[in-house]
């Protein structure tokens, strides 16, 4: 189908936070055949915004209400983590495509009842977005890894490393987001999956609260280690932290017996060196959407596209439960100090 007799998708979005104002505008000024009418959230400034600086006329406090209104094609899901599940279910069930940020859920059950209630809809999509399968750089490596160009790959190390802006709301966010393990490292697990086309099988996750013990009080960790052995042999190494200095320092490397990959490295805001009197250097991407913006719009335009064409998208829910498996799995060997064995 060309673009222009293709149908405009009628979507409404819940979640306008840090994140959900970016899908929004996106949704609204960079997508064709997108038409955002509808959006949903729980503070009043972020509808007002919704109103104001996107006109968007109908708007919601209570999501379900939203999922009334006539004619949506598609609801877009980037509230907090702990709201993921039970908004995806609810939207398939109002017969409506879904696409929803990372992570599926915060448990490995819930996951799995999102997975039995999208098999009773196989006509609607439900997506769990994982941003940097759709980076230009990281979709050049996979397909560099496919056709043979490193030999057989066999590791994978891969972290997630935030600029330190720790404030109060990242630690009561804790209990939301369900941890560093789930809120940073569903990234890595689900590359390194990618990347190695296999399971996790064992775990060994390791880390604490170095900077802030304030996260260690909440249950989680500041910066964290984990190991893991997938059932094909292969292994990953995965990091993150949230207390860089230098700025969001995020990167994979893919090893294989002839060659390596590596992605994003050193995470260099631009070509720019300096040369002062701290020596020579490059100045370091800020933040996550700083470096990964252009895959946002990617990532949603191949939601849409998908929906336009009658095209499965390349990342299936399972791959989203897939990576809470593994989450759910650091963050026990974590705090129960072992080894974990997955049998999925
Ligand atoms: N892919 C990435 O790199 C990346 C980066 C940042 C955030 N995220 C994900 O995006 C999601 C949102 O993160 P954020 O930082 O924008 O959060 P946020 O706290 O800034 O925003 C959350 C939004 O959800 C709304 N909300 C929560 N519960 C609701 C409910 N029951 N009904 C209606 N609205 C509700 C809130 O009103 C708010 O608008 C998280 O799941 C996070 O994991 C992903």
């Amino acid at each position: 189908m060309n673009q222009s007799s293709m149908k405009s998708i009628k979507i409404g979005i819940v979640g306008l936070g840090r994140l959900g104002k970016r899908y929004a505008e996106n949704l609204k000024f960079n997508i064709r055949n997108a038409k955002l009418v509808a959006a949903c959230s729980l503070q009043k400034e972020e509808l007002e915004y919704a109103q104001n600086e996107l006109g968007i006329t109908h708007l919601f406090s209570d999501y379900g209400e939203m999922l009334k209104l006539p004619g949506l094609d598609a609801i877009f899901i980037v509230s907090s983590t702990d709201m993921h599940a039970r908004q995806i279910t609810e939207a398939l069930k109002a017969g409506l495509h879904v696409f929803s940020e990372k992570p599926l859920a915060i448990r490995t059950t819930d996951c799995l009842e999102v997975e039995k209630v999208a098999g009773q809809y196989p006509n609607q999509l439900a997506v769990v977005g994982f941003v940097r399968r759709f980076d230009p750089s990281y979709r050049y490596a996979k397909d560099k890894v496919d056709a043979g160009a490193i030999g057989v790959p066999y590791l994978v190390r891969s972290q997630t490393v935030d600029k330190d802006t720790v404030a109060d709301w990242q630690i009561q966010y804790v209990g939301k987001s369900g941890g560093i393990f789930h809120d940073f490292n569903v990234h890595d697990i689900d590359l390194a999956r990618w990347f190695l086309n296999s399971d996790v099988s064992e775990v060994w996750s390791i880390g604490g609260a170095y900077k802030y013990p304030a996260f260690g009080d909440a249950g989680d960790a500041d910066n964290v280690m984990s190991t893991c052995r997938f059932k094909n042999g292969t292994m990953a190494v995965i990091n993150a932290s949230r207390t860089a200095m230098h700025g969001h320092d995020t990167y994979t490397e893919v090893v294989g017996t002839l060659g390596t990959l590596r992605i994003g490295r050193p995470a260099a805001k631009n070509r720019v060196e300096i040369y002062d009197i701290n020596g020579v250097r490059k100045e370091c991407v800020e933040t996550f959407w700083d470096r990964f913006e252009e895959a946002f719009l990617l990532m949603a335009r191949d939601f849409i596209d998908c929906i336009n064409n009658n095209r499965k998208p390349e990342l299936e829910i399972s791959d989203a439960t897939q990576a809470t498996i593994v989450a759910e799995a650091f963050t026990k060997s974590f705090k129960e100090r072992s080894l974990i064995k997955i049998n999925s």
